[in-house]
C-alpha cells in the first residue's frame, strides 16, 4: 500500500489562484459575452521589452549551431547573467554581494517554496497574516506543524507593519513591497527587523519580487542595503513582474556566504553550500535563452525599456486608486507597489465583495481572506491590465457603487 505525504492533507483543498481562475472560467462559461477584466491574480500584461526579444532572439540562433548550441548550462545560472546582477542591482548600488552568492532560478515562486528543504521540519517560522500563500503552504508540505508558525497580523491598526514575533522564530518570512497588501517598509523599519534577526539569530527570508515598483528613496530595494543583513538574510527576487517575464520564467535568490545554520551538533553550516547542494541536485537551471532575455534588461537600451512599463503599471495604480478612493472606499498600497488592497464596502466580506464585482462589474480581483484570516473584509487589485482596461474597470467600480 502506497502511503502518501499526508502534510498534504493538512493544505486547503486548492490553491488560492486555482480556486478564483476555476470560479473566473464557470462564470465566463455562463455568461460568453462578458468583457471580463482581471486585476486577479498579479500577471502583466504588456509584452516583453525589444532589448529581451533581440536577446532571446540571438540566444535561439546560437541554439542552431554546433559550435554555438548550449546544453545544459550551470544549474546556479550562467555567469554572464549573476555578474550582470551583481553589478547592477548590488554594486552599483553601493551593497555588497558577489555574483557567486546569487543562484538563477525559474522564478521567486519556485525558490521561496523549495528553500524550506534546508531547513528541519522542527524550525519555527513567522509568517505575516495576510501573507502569500506559497510561504505557508509549503510549510505545511515539509511537515512543520501548525503550532511552530506564527501568524504576525498587519492591518489598519499597526500600518501594515507587523509587530515584532512573540514566538522567537528561527525564520521570518517579510515580503516588501508587500504582497498582497502593496505597503512597504522604509528603511528604519527594516532595520529593526535585521537587528532583531542579529540578537536572536534568526533567518530574515526577504521576497523583493516587486522592488521595482519603489519610487520613494526612504523605501530599500535590497535587504542588504541594512548593515548586518549579509549575516542573517536570504532574497528573494524575480524578472516577471520587473521586466514581464510571467510566462518566461526567470528570477534569482541571493544566499550570502555570512548566513549560517547550525547542524545537530550545534555547528556552524553554510546555508549557502546547503543552497548549492539543493539547487545542483533537484534543478538543472533556467533556460539559455531565457538567461540571455534577463541579461538584456541590464543594458541601456534593457533598463530604460523595462522603466517604462513599470511607469505604465504604476500609472496604472494611481489611476485606480484616485478613481477607488473617489468611490468612498479605502485604499492602501498602490504608491511604491503594483498591488492595491482595498477594504470592502459596507462590512462585505473578501468573497461577497469578490462576488459582487464579478457578478456586476466584470472585474476579477483577489478576496483578501484568499491571504490569510486578517485579509477578511480586503480585496487586491492589480496594476497589471492595459491602460483601457484598468480606466474601464476602475468606471465599472465606481459605477456599481453609486
Ligand atoms: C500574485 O498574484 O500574488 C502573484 O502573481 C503570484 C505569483 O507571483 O506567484
Amino acid at each position: 500500500m502506497l502511503t502518501i505525504n499526508d502534510n498534504f492533507l493538512r493544505l486547503a483543498p486548492s490553491y488560492l489562484f486555482s480556486d478564483i481562475a476555476r470560479k473566473v472560467a464557470d462564470y465566463r462559461g455562463a455568461n460568453p459575452d462578458a468583457q471580463v477584466i482581471s486585476m486577479g491574480i498579479g500577471d502583466v500584461s504588456r509584452p516583453l521589452c525589444d532589448a529581451s526579444v533581440d536577446a532571446m532572439l540571438k540566444a535561439v540562433e546560437e541554439m542552431r549551431h554546433a559550435h554555438t548550441f548550449h546544453g545544459y548550462g550551470p544549474e546556479q545560472g550562467y555567469a554572464f547573467l549573476r555578474q550582470a546582477i551583481a553589478d547592477n542591482d548590488y554594486t552599483a548600488r553601493g551593497i555588497d554581494i558577489n555574483a557567486d552568492e546569487i543562484f538563477i532560478s525559474d522564478g521567486a515562486k519556485s525558490d521561496t517554496g523549495n528553500i524550506v528543504d534546508i531547513f528541519a521540519a522542527t524550525t519555527k517560522v513567522a509568517l505575516t497574516d495576510p501573507v502569500y500563500p506559497v510561504y505557508f503552504d509549503s510549510n505545511i508540505m515539509a511537515g512543520r506543524s501548525r503550532s511552530s508558525i506564527e501568524f504576525m497580523p498587519v492591518n489598519e491598526a499597526n500600518g501594515f507593519i507587523p509587530d515584532m514575533p512573540l514566538s522567537e522564530p528561527d525564520i521570518i518570512y517579510l515580503c516588501y513591497p508587500n504582497n498582497p497588501t502593496g505597503t512597504v517598509l522604509t528603511r528604519h523599519q527594516l532595520a529593526a527587523w535585521v537587528d532583531y534577526a542579529l540578537e536572536h539569530k534568526s533567518l530574515i527570508l526577504f521576497d523583493a519580487a516587486y522592488e521595482a515598483y519603489i519610487t520613494s528613496s526612504d523605501i530599500p530595494r535590497s535587504i542588504y542595503e541594512i548593515p548586518g543583513a549579509r549575516k542573517c538574510a536570504i532574497e528573494f527576487r524575480s524578472f516577471s513582474k520587473t521586466a514581464g517575464f510571467t510566462g518566461l520564467r526567470c528570477g534569482f535568490t541571493v544566499v550570502p556566504h555570512d548566513v549560517v545554520g547550525y547542524d545537530h551538533h550545534g555547528d556552524k553550516v553554510q546555508l549557502h553550500s546547503l543552497w548549492l547542494r539543493r539547487q545542483t541536485t533537484k534543478f538543472n537551471g533556467a533556460s539559455y535563452p531565457v538567461q540571455r532575455a534577463a541579461e538584456a534588461i541590464y543594458t541601456p537600451e534593457g533598463k530604460q525599456q523595462i522603466r517604462q512599463t513599470i511607469h505604465y503599471y504604476l500609472e496604472n495604480a494611481a489611476t485606480l486608486r484616485l478613481s477607488l478612493i473617489d468611490s468612498g472606499l479605502t485604499v492602501y498600497g498602490g504608491t511604491d507597489s503594483p498591488y492595491l488592497w482595498v477594504k470592502t464596502p459596507k462590512g462585505l466580506s473578501s468573497w461577497d465583495f469578490f462576488e459582487l464585482l464579478l457578478h456586476q462589474a466584470d472585474v476579477v480581483v483577489t478576496p483578501g481572506v484568499g491571504f490569510g484570516n486578517a485579509g477578511e473584509g480586503y480585496v487586491r487589485l492589480t496594476a497589471f491590465a492595459s491602460h483601457e482596461n484598468t480606466a474601464i474597470a476602475a468606471r465599472r467600480i465606481t459605477d456599481l457603487l453609486k
